[in-house]
């Protein structure tokens, strides 16, 4: 085993995917939260739930984007891959930046049990970015097919195990 797959994950099963749908969910938790708040549906609970998840959300993020990140850093710079790579980075990286401006402008609209209005439009340029880098991480690998092996014949035993086969191994690229 070598020590990088603790970081990176395995051939086939890398660890910032799994990450992400963490991180995206919470935010997306966040948002809706905010959204039901404006709305005035159980106003005060929501709008803890909404800055609870922004913060929750910002603590996955930091592990979430160390994952992305050394990932990044083994994509040949230049190639069209690392441009679409890059373009997710700063969209995160973006997103990121305005969820944490939400949650320092929005403390106190969270004390007052409230989402005011600067933040719930905060929230959604937030969730806009997540969506446009979601977008983004996709392309990465369901069009430029990073780290995906494709070994369509793959024994299914063999294909979930935790420990990579050669084959495995041979096909992980990126
Ligand atoms: C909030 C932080 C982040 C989120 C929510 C996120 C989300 C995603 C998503 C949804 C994918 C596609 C995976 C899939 O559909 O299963 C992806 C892939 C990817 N992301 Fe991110 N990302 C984040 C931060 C970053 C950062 C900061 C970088 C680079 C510095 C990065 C680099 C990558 C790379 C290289 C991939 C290709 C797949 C892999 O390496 O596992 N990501 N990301």
């Amino acid at each position: 085993m070598k020590p990088s797959y603790l970081v990176r994950g395995q051939p086939g099963h890398p660890t910032h995917p799994p990450l992400t749908d963490a991180t995206i969910g919470i935010y997306t938790f966040a948002t809706v939260a905010a959204v039901l708040s404006a709305l005035g549906v159980s106003e005060e609970n929501t709008a803890t739930a909404w800055w609870l998840g922004l913060i929750v959300g910002l603590a996955t993020t930091a592990v979430t984007s160390t994952t992305g990140l050394i990932d990044w850093l083994g994509i040949p710079r230049g190639t069209p891959l690392w441009r679409t790579a890059t373009s997710h980075m700063i969209a995160m990286l973006s997103a990121t930046a305005v969820f944490l401006l939400t949650a320092i402008v929005g403390h106190g609209s969270y004390v007052d049990d409230e989402v005011g209005a600067g933040s719930l439009i905060l929230t959604l340029i937030g969730f806009g970015l997540l969506t446009l880098g979601g977008w983004l991480g996709g392309t990465i690998v369901f069009v430029h097919g990073m780290r995906v092996l494709n070994l369509v014949d793959e024994p299914a035993a063999r294909a979930s195990s935790p420990v990579p086969s050669a084959e495995e191994e041979r096909a992980e690229k990126v």
